[in-house]
């Protein structure tokens, strides 16, 4: 079977005796709210719901494996029927193939690396010790890409996936918006830990954030089968930055992108989903409000039924206010992660994969391949009225030689782009809407 991992991985389990978890005297008050608001009723209505719709989304990739994520070239992008459409939207990922031609993808791989080498003894990044994520923003082969054509008709088309029920009819449709974000260059053999099963776009504020958690209301109504992953109207408005913390990125992205400028398969520094973006949420979500059964049989902690309502304990499982919400296979056991969270097919230079803003994701332990495994981040950022901020402060700290205002840290060494030999700044982006998208020439 492709697809599951076969060992998984020593990523942490979470556990309420754990000493490592969030505590803090109000996390009972954001589930008292959400009880008081919705009804005890609901929620377990919910939970019966959404556990036995888990294990028919379980049944179903352990048949398919990662055949469940689908894949398109990027020609046929514009072909894809409505049928299509909602299904990928269901399943939430999915790969398009060939976004830029192989050809040139390998040739920015190639320039990136000697980019690297020639500013080495500047270039700092993550984990500390083998840095494979890069704190470089600006690099030519960045610019390059996220500014080509074809990456910003693929995120304008994505974009408008999604819907905003408030929109007045005459609005014009949404813009692809550039987010900035850094490089991975991961070479062979190396081990990563860092990024276990999780979800991006905020942690406790899902839940803590009236505006967040309204998003979900069909979740805590009873009806998760109603919910709609892709309205618009309230989650643009959603703090998912409500707590700080450098893991939670500024702007609402549609959806998360990986544009490959390598070869990479399963185990080689690859991505891992779990497709079914809707049910995985809605479990999340409800999960705080339930206590396992006394009993260490599996059928017993299988068995939704014998979980018992839980206003009182203060435990989100794997939340923790500056991170991005975390699973694990003990905290989240309906999900059955072990089976449901699959790697992506295998990547070629030029494909793209991407994924619900929702959506469980890890990344490889291992890289077994034979060469480096390289991916720029390139998500679709719709041009939302507080993403236009942030973009517009983004643009300011590129201009004014200062990493992005999401990577600024105190404790991050970051060394200013303009230093580097072969830097270019604007004169590296291919195109006019490349421009638009970093909203250079607007205030500018
Ligand atoms: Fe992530």
């Amino acid at each position: 079977m492709v697809g599951p991992l076969s060992t998984w991985p020593s990523w942490p389990e979470f556990t309420v005796d754990s000493e490592e978890r969030e505590k803090s005297a109000d996390l009972t008050t954001f589930k008292t709210d959400i009880i008081n608001e919705y009804g005890q009723e609901n929620l377990i209505k919910s939970w019966l719901k959404v556990c036995s719709k888990l294990e028919e989304i379980t049944k179903e990739i352990r048949e398919k494996g990662n055949k469940v994520i689908p894949e398109i070239t990027f020609e046929d992008l514009d072909q894809l029927s409505e049928q299509k459409k909602e299904e990928y939207k269901t399943v939430g990922c999915f790969l398009i193939r060939g976004v830029v031609q192989k050809e040139l993808a390998e040739k920015w791989f190639v320039d990136l690396k000697s980019y690297v080498a020639d500013n080495e003894d500047m270039v700092t990044g993550w984990p500390p010790v083998t840095p494979s994520i890069l704190r470089m923003y600006y690099s030519p082969v960045q610019m390059a890409a996220r500014s080509h054509p074809n990456s910003l008709k693929v995120a304008g088309e994505l974009i408008n996936w999604w819907h905003d029920s408030e929109n007045a009819k005459d609005q014009p449709p949404l813009e692809p918006l550039t987010y900035i974000d850094a490089v991975r260059i991961r070479p062979p053999g190396q081990p990563f830990f860092g990024l276990g099963p999780h979800i991006d776009a905020g942690s406790l504020s899902r839940w803590a954030d009236t505006t967040y958690r309204a998003c979900y209301a069909p979740v805590w109504q009873g009806n998760p089968e109603d919910l709609d992953l892709y309205e618009l109207s309230l989650r643009k408005k959603a703090k998912t930055r409500l707590f700080a913390g450098s893991a939670h990125c500024s702007v609402f992205r549609a959806f998360q992108g990986w544009t490959s400028l390598t070869t990479t398969g399963p185990g080689e520094g690859s991505l891992l989903l779990y497709p079914h973006v809707k049910w995985v949420m809605a479990y999340i979500l409800l999960r705080p409000f339930f206590k396992a059964p006394n009993s260490t049989k599996e059928e017993d902690i299988m068995d939704a039924s014998k979980w018992t309502f839980d206003a009182e304990t203060p435990w989100f499982p794997g939340t923790f206010r500056p991170d991005s919400q975390r699973l694990s296979v003990t905290s989240h056991p309906h999900l059955r992660l072990r089976d449901c969270l699959v790697h992506i097919p295998p990547m070629q230079p030029g494909d793209t994969v991407w994924w619900h803003a929702d959506m469980c994701h890890a990344v490889d332990t291992e890289h077994k391949g034979a060469g480096d495994s390289s991916v720029l981040y390139i998500a679709a950022t719709p041009s939302t009225e507080d993403n236009i901020q942030y973009i517009d402060s983004q643009r300011d700290a590129f201009l004014g030689d200062n990493a992005p205002p999401d990577f600024q840290a105190a404790d991050r060494v970051y060394s200013p782009e303009a230093k580097y030999k072969g830097y270019q700044g604007q004169d590296a982006i291919v195109s006019p809407e490349g421009r638009n998208a970093l909203r250079l020439g607007v205030n500018a």
